[in-house]
């Protein structure tokens, strides 16, 4: 499946400037490696919904590309994901760039421990996808081998999880390692032109701002007969905080990327608020996130955010005029409505130029690869990490009711993971109540 993408050509001739992601594409790769090869060699850690799309991502962003090892928590899973591999390797554009699946049978591990077989094989580009529980022992466990990273969004659920991102971060930095993130709308063409335009000043100085991610009810997978606690809060990973986070931070933590991307901070305090409406009896059974957060953020220079997220079918998504999935700032000069790429309603992308542009979820990979290349590899660890944290102190005071601030959040005490990790017997603590929930 070959995605059309937009030329240089074609973008200067409507007036635009070359987002960074297509100058990327662009840009002749030379060999750097002391060996000759500049091969791709990926492991893929995950291999559900989102594990499957990044390895198909990753087979069609850059040439000389081989997969050669997978793993997931049920093997089986990875199993069905090198059937698919074999599969989709017979695509014209994965043969066209001489792209391989080189994945044995005895290379497709399970169990919690398989991201280390994954490690000790010949890979040297990982791609993280489990929940994000999981992602801070991946990601730190990845950079001491030496591996390059393509991490999913959010990278923790917790302040704990969080410092464990931030040493990764320099620790690789120091090493050369490229790391790319899931919050793939920052190597989206449109999305990178529009966020330019508001660093460059085109609404002034910025006064406010405002996102979204409201949808309908997230899925619910019921439990197998013959799975123990474990195996079922990580087969339904997203109604238990210690593996997702719960959706302010699992989800949303998308737009609050843009807006933390767009205002070049993470705010410094915030206020939030949010409840479950979901039927809830047992947490064992039920799991124990809320359905809705409502969350006020202060950014430095007293600027203010306002932040909503739900998960409730037969709601509206939003005022008329804007989707439930959105972000918008407010400055001076005007109003950008982010996601459609608009200034004052205006597009900042001619439409039709906005739709030719690479797929952002192969972008990120051909711009990671790339890097890596080039000698100069991209690592936007930091980035995620503090979007991350963004959003889990949104969900720390919708918990508690209490103001949180950054260093609170970043500093805290809260390890959501039940440890010892047993299969039977794991403790669900109970829905959070603002007001009587402590905060630590
Ligand atoms: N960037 C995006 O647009 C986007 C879209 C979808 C999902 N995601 C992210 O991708 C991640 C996975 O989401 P998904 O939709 O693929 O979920 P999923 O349930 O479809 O897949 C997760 C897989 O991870 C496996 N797993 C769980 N724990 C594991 C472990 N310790 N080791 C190995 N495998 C393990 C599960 O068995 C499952 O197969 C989440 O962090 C999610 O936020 C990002």
């Amino acid at each position: 499946m070959s995605k059309p993408e937009v030329t240089r050509r074609e973008f200067l001739k409507e007036g635009g400037t070359l987002a960074a992601g297509v100058t990327a594409t662009l840009a002749s790769v030379p060999y750097v490696h002391a060996a000759g090869s500049d091969e791709i060699r990926v492991g893929v850690v995950g291999c559900g919904g989102r594990g499957s799309g990044a390895a198909e991502d990753v087979l069609q962003a850059a040439r000389n590309v081989r997969i050669v090892a997978l793993c997931d928590y049920f093997r089986h899973k990875a199993l069905g994901l090198r059937k698919r591999l074999y599969s989709f390797a017979e695509d014209a554009r994965v043969k066209q760039l001489g792209n391989k699946v080189d994945v044995p049978e005895e290379r497709c591990f399970g169990g919690l421990d398989g991201f280390r077989r994954v490690l000790e094989c010949d890979v040297n580009y990982v791609i993280l996808a489990t929940p994000p529980g999981f992602r801070p022992e991946h990601l730190e466990a990845c950079v001491a081998a030496g591996k390059h990273i393509f991490t999913e969004k959010p990278v923790a659920v917790d302040g704990a999880g969080v410092r464990v991102c931030l040493k990764a971060y320099e620790e690789a930095l120091k090493k050369g390692l490229g790391i790319a993130a899931g919050t793939q709308r920052r190597h989206q063409g449109p999305y990178i032109e529009t966020i330019r335009r508001i660093h460059d000043g085109f609404l002034g100085e910025i006064l406010t701002a405002r996102c979204y991610w409201n949808q309908g009810d997230i899925w619910f997978r019921k439990r197998e007969s013959g799975m123990t606690d474990l195996d079922y809060q990580i087969h339904n990973w997203y109604h238990f905080v210690w593996l997702c986070g719960d959706h302010n931070v699992e989800q949303h933590v998308h737009n609050l990327d843009v807006i933390n991307w767009a205002l070049q901070a993470h705010p410094l305090r915030c206020l939030g608020m949010g409840g479950r409406t979901r039927p809830y009896t047992d947490p064992k059974v039920d799991g124990h996130i809320y359905n809705f957060f409502c969350v006020e953020y202060e950014y430095p220079n007293g600027l203010r955010v306002h932040s909503m997220c739900r998960q409730i079918t037969g709601c509206d998504g939003n005022l008329p005029g804007i989707s439930g999935v959105a972000e918008v700032l407010v400055g001076t000069k005007g109003v950008c409505q982010v996601n459609s790429f608009t200034i004052n309603g205006q597009p900042v992308v001619p439409r039709e130029t906005a739709r030719r542009y690479a797929n952002p979820y192969i972008q990120e990979h051909t711009d990671l690869i790339e890097s890596i290349r080039s000698g100069k590899p991209i690592n936007e660890l930091k980035n995620v990490t503090e979007s991350t944290l963004t959003a889990i102190m949104g969900r720390m005071s919708a918990y508690t009711g209490k103001v949180v601030s950054w260093e609170q959040a970043l500093n805290s005490k809260e390890k959501w993971r039940p440890e010892p990790l047993t299969p039977d017997n794991l403790p669900v603590p109970p829905l959070a109540v603002p007001g009587k929930t402590a905060l630590v």
